[in-house]
């Protein structure tokens, strides 16, 4: 989605914005734009497509200046143009603003604009509402201009703003949609996410929800919306920028799949002590208040929600406790069954999913307690919750969720685990058991991988198809729904999962000679039953590729092509068989030519409803 870099410092604030904006390209966008304050004059150079375009169009030595905003543009009002690129800037220009997020009564403050003051809009953005207020309340200072305009504002936003009349000065502001402040050496940074400041900055400033920040070369300072100065703890940024670059893998998509291993290696080993316990610490989940949870709810979107199925089957198995999972955009506009008896667990790799936290206010506010098992450390949805369960996957880039899905996987094993141990009702040789199961996860994982010209000649054989089906039973079938979402995500080929058992209800009508179905049999209790369904498909003429664990060979007779996966208990084979989906969707994607880190329509982070 959308992203913002800002600089004043004494050096050349063009470089700098680029720069930051090429790391935030991940996030998805369709234009970008900078505005330099230049010889006490703001400047705008933007347009529609890719930051090289940009590059080009801000070439020139004239276009310079040591403080700036920058922006990368993902459509939500008005299509993708130059006009509606960021920043937009008031009449006189004298106001140039960035801005993340929806101004939701925007045509409510442009009829009235247009109305009071004149104003001739340029584009069919929200945003450019922002400028046009700030400029007709600016009267000298622009910190008042700013909170006076933000007051008219309703919806979600980040806003950056330079004004040619302070030209030492950048604001920024805060309202659900990430903001961080980077503290430099005699020049400072606005961001909406880490990796465009990493070159530069690891001390940050989280900024927090009707937060106002105001930058000059010297000084960060913080304010509320009492207009109160506040102190903020330093946050100190550990990992490195090269955990955010290629590292020589073609796309990012790759290298996280590759760095599966070693994610969920690192998820276990923070809650595992050598002894094999598991350990919560931070996470205030005592027996009393696990024997006090009459149901869980697992909340969340994508592909955040497929872990979360997988999270109903072992909680329910593993702790027994029922578990409703539900799609955030869906959870919050019901009348769920919340109330203070309830774990509400939401699970979001950026912890800014815009959805997923509504349903968390709104879970919150029925009196749940709010568990959440996040990536992005600081983000709104971990700040928001009672606790927080960190995956610690590392930076995602590719759009396309891997590493963070494994690792999530991982917390729900740990949580059903620790949950069902405190209950009392998962045997201590069993936990045992399952402990040792979760351990020996990272190396079978490298084995799968290690299949991966297997799969390449699958893909190839399949990459010209116009649309894939995924079977599955039992946890197989919330895999089928991930395999299938990767696909369709990454290739735009039309895939589509659904429950085996299913098929004979409506879907199997679609399946004709030569049409490609990953049917996934790694439930060694349901392994016959998958059997029949993909006799039931073969019949029709489709092409199947099985997925089994090595010990069910009998799949060779009956599938078209295989991929074994390692044998282990049931309960863990999502952890192995999504990963030759994974490959699977990454070598289609690359045949057919997409842009597998970026893919089309798609953001990293859905910042918006
Ligand atoms: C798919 C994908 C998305 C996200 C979804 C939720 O590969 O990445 O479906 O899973 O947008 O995002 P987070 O986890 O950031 O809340």
């Amino acid at each position: 989605m959308c992203g913002i870099v800002g600089y004043i410092g004494n050096n050349s604030a063009k470089e700098i914005i680029i720069d930051g904006l090429k790391k935030l390209e991940y996030r998805g966008y369709d234009s970008a734009g900078i505005a330099l304050n230049c010889n006490e004059s703001i400047e705008i150079r933007k347009c529609r497509g890719r930051i090289s375009n940009l590059e080009a169009a801000t070439a020139d030595k004239e276009f310079d200046g040591s403080v700036g905003i920058g922006h990368t543009r993902w459509a939500t009002h008005g299509s993708p143009t130059d006009e509606n690129a960021h920043p937009h800037a008031s009449m006189d220009g004298s106001i140039a603003v960035v801005h993340n997020g929806i101004i939701e009564n925007y045509t409510e403050l442009k009829e009235w604009l247009t109305k009071e003051y004149g104003v001739v809009f340029r584009s069919a953005t929200d945003t450019e509402v922002i400028a046009h207020l700030i400029n007709i309340y600016y009267d000298g200072d622009l910190l008042d201009a700013v909170y006076r305009a933000v007051d008219k504002m309703r919806g979600a936003y980040a806003i950056g703003v330079v004004c040619s009349h302070e030209p030492d000065k950048l604001i920024a502001v805060r309202k659900d949609s990430p903001l961080i402040a980077g503290i430099g050496d005699g020049c400072n940074f606005i961001a909406s996410d880490i990796p465009a400041l990493l070159k530069h900055v690891r001390q940050i400033y989280l900024i927090e929800n009707n937060e106002t920040v105001v930058l000059t070369r010297d000084r960060v300072q913080i304010y509320n919306q009492d207009r109160k100065e506040v102190k903020r703890d330093v946050f100190h940024v550990t990992w490195d920028a090269a955990s955010a670059e290629k590292e020589g893998y073609e796309h990012f998509m790759l290298k996280e799949i590759y760095e599966q291993p070693k994610a969920i290696e690192e998820t276990l080993n923070r809650r595992l002590s050598p002894d094999g316990e598991i350990c919560l610490d931070g996470i205030r989940l005592t027996k009393q208040d696990i024997e006090a949870f009459t149901k869980v709810y697992i909340v969340a979107c994508g592909t955040a929600y497929h872990a979360g199925l997988i999270g109903k089957y072992v909680i329910e198995k593993f702790a027994r406790i029922p578990v409703e999972v539900d799609v955030a955009s869906e959870f919050r506009y019901r009348e769920p069954f919340v109330d203070d008896k309830t774990l509400f667990i939401a699970i979001s790799q950026s912890g800014e999913t815009l959805d997923t936290l509504a349903a968390l206010r709104e879970a919150k506010a029925r009196g749940a307690r709010v568990l959440s098992v996040v990536n992005v450390v600081g983000s709104s949805v971990a700040r928001e919750s009672d606790d927080v369960f960190y995956t610690w996957a590392g930076p995602e880039i590719a759009v396309a969720s891997t590493k963070a899905y494994t690792t999530q996987l991982i917390c729900m094993y740990l949580l059903a685990l620790y949950m069902g141990s405190e209950k009392g009702c998962l045997e201590p040789e069993l936990r045992d058991e399952l402990v040792a199961g979760l351990s020996e996860l990272p190396d079978k994982l490298k084995s799968v991988l290690r299949r991966d010209s297997e799969i390449q000649e699958i893909a190839r054989q399949l990459y010209m198809k116009t649309q894939t089906f995924f079977i599955g039973r039992g946890t197989d079938s919330a895999v089928s729904y991930e395999g299938s979402l990767k696909l369709k995500e990454i290739s735009y080929i039309n895939s589509f999962a659904v429950a085996a058992g299913e098929l004979k209800h409506g879907t199997i009508a679609l399946i004709d000679e030569g049409t490609p179905v990953v049917a996934l049999a790694t439930q060694s209790r349901l392994f016959e039953k998958m059997l029949s369904n993909i006799e039931e498909v073969k019949a029709r003429g489709a092409f199947v590729v099985g997925v089994a664990q090595e010990n069910c060979r009998r799949l060779e007779e009956q599938a078209d092509r295989t991929i074994f996966i390692p044998d282990c208990r049931d309960e863990f084979t999502p952890i192995l068989a999504v990963a030759p989906l994974q490959l699977f969707a990454y070598h289609v994607a690359r045949l057919r030519g997409c842009d597998i880190d970026k893919p089309k329509n798609l953001a990293k982070s859905v910042t918006v409803e």
